[in-house]
C-alpha cells in the first residue's frame, strides 16, 4: 500500500508527546502544553522531556549549571561561522554548517541524573552559534556567553549584547516551551531516521535542522509576518488573500497534517503576544494579525471545504516573536534551538529500537530496456 506523505502511518511509539489533531491537544511528557508553556522554564522542560519528570530545585540548579558550562564553542565552528558570515549564507543555514563541526568526543560521560554530557552539550551549544552569527553576520562584536544567566536570556543576551528583561524572556521561553517537542513531525522523524541506521547524534541533528529549515516545516513565521505586512491594512486582507488561494498558493501558518482544529499552541502563543504588544501601548499589529487571520481561515473553509484548514504554530509565532524584537532570519533557528531537546530526547528513543527505518518504494518506471552502447546512442 502507498501512503503518499506517509499519511496516517504510525511509525514510532514514543512516550515523549502527543498531539490530538481531533481534540486540538498537545501533551508534552504527560502535561497539556498551555499548563506549563507561559510559567515554565525553557531548562524544567527539557529536564522533563529528557527524565520523564519534573525536576526538584536542587536537580534543576545541577542542570542549569550543566547546561551553562557547556555554551563555549570550539575555534573549528567560529571559524565555519566566520567563513559563513563573510559570504552572507542565511542563518539557518549557517546553523546546519556549525552542527557538523561539534566535536562531541570531549564530552563523554553523564550528569548525576544520568544525563548524557553530549546531550546538554549540544542544546548549550545552539545558541552559542546562532547569537554569535547574528553578530558576525551583522559585523557587531560576538557577545560571549554568560553562565550566570538561564537559557533563555542568555540566548537573548548573545543576540542583542543586552541583558533582556523578564518580560521579554518569559515570552521567548513560552515561545521554546510550545515548540519543544511535537510526535512525528518531519524534522523528528528525520533524526530518527538517521539514529535508526546506527548513525551518531550530531549527524542526526544536522539532518533534522535541514528538515525544519523547509517552508512547509519550521520556516513558515518569517512569510507568514511578511505576508502580514504586504496586507498592511484589515481592509486589504480578503481580496490580497483571495489572490493567493486563487494562484493556488498556501497561506503561510494556516493548515496542518495532524490538526484539523486550532492548533494549542495558538492559543498560548497568542495571549503572550498579547500580553507583550499592550505592554508596549502599540496594538495595531496584533489586531491586524487578529483581523487576517479571521479572514484567512473563513477563505481557507470557502476554498477548501473538505479539509479543515485552521491556524497553526507559526502564526502566532512570527507575531510574538517579532514583538520580542527578534529580527526575522532568527525565527526558525530559535525554533530549531528548542526543538533539539526534543530531536535528542527521540534519538534516545530510536537507539533503543534496533530496527532500521526502511520502507518501501513502488517502481513505476519501464522494465526490460535494452543497453544502448554509447557510440550508438
Ligand atoms: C502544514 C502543511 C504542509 C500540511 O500539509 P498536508 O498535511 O500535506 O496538507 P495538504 O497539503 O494535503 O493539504 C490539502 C489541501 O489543502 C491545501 N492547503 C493546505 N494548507 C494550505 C494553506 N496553508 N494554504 C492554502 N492551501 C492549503 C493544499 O494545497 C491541498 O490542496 P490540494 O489538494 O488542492 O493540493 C500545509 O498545510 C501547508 O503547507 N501549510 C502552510 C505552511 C505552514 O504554515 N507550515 C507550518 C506547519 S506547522
Amino acid at each position: 500500500m502507498f501512503f503518499p506523505g506517509l499519511v496516517g502511518v504510525i511509525a514510532a511509539r514514543t512516550r515523549l508527546s502527543e498531539v490530538d489533531g481531533k481534540a486540538g491537544r498537545l501533551i508534552i511528557s504527560g502535561y497539556p502544553v498551555e499548563e506549563f508553556a507561559g510559567v515554565a522554564t525553557f531548562e524544567e522542560v527539557a529536564y522533563l522531556l529528557w527524565k520523564g519528570a519534573l525536576p526538584t530545585a536542587q536537580q534543576l540548579a545541577d542542570f542549569r549549571g550543566a547546561i551553562a558550562a557547556e555554551r563555549a564553542l570550539a575555534t573549528v565552528t567560529l571559524d565555519v561561522l566566520k567563513a559563513a558570515a563573510g559570504k552572507d549564507i542565511p542563518p539557518m543555514t549557517a546553523l546546519r554548517m556549525a552542527a557538523g563541526t561539534l566535536d562531541l568526543q570531549t564530552v563523554k560521560g553523564t550528569t548525576p541524573d544520568g544525563i548524557p554530557l553530549e546531550n546538554i552539550a549540544v542544546i548549550a551549544r545552539f545558541p552559542t552559534i546562532v547569537g554569535t552569527y547574528w553578530r558576525l553576520l551583522n559585523d557587531e562584536p560576538v557577545v560571549e556567553p554568560r553562565a550566570d544567566l538561564g537559557f533563555t536570556a542568555n540566548l537573548l543576551y548573545m543576540i542583542t549584547g543586552q541583558e533582556p528583561s523578564e518580560e521579554r524572556t518569559r515570552g521567548l521561553e513560552t515561545y521554546l516551551n510550545c515548540v519543544v517537542d511535537h510526535g512525528l513531525n518531519a524534522s523528528t522523524f528525520t533524526a530518527r531516521v538517521i539514529t535508526s541506521t546506527g548513525s551518531d547524534l550530531i549527524s542526526a541533528l544536522t539532518g533534522a535542522i535541514g528538515a525544519l529549515k523547509g517552508p512547509l516545516h519550521g520556516g513558515a513565521p518569517g512569510p507568514a509576518l511578511d505576508m502580514v505586512f504586504e496586507i498592511g491594512d484589515a481592509a486589504n486582507a480578503e481580496a490580497y488573500l483571495r489572490a493567493k488561494l486563487d494562484r493556488k498558493e498556501r497561506l503561510m501558518g494556516f493548515g496542518h497534517r495532524i490538526y484539523r482544529v486550532r492548533d494549542p499552541r495558538v492559543e498560548v502563543l497568542s495571549a503572550a503576544a498579547k500580553r507583550l504588544y499592550e505592554r508596549d501601548g502599540d496594538m495595531r499589529l496584533y489586531n491586524l494579525v487578529a483581523d487576517v487571520e479571521k479572514v484567512a481561515v473563513r477563505l481557507l473553509a470557502e476554498y477548501y471545504p473538505q479539509r479543515s484548514l485552521q491556524t497553526n504554530v507559526e502564526f502566532y509565532t512570527a507575531l510574538l516573536l517579532h514583538g520580542l524584537a527578534m529580527p526575522m532570519e532568527l525565527f526558525t533557528p530559535c525554533f530549531a534551538i528548542s526543538r533539539a531537546v526534543g530531536w535528542i530526547a527521540h534519538c534516545q528513543e530510536q537507539r533503543k529500537d534496533s530496527r532500521i527505518i526502511r520502507p518501501e518504494s513502488e517502481y513505476e518506471g519501464p522494465r526490460d530496456m535494452r543497453w544502448v552502447p554509447i557510440e550508438a546512442r
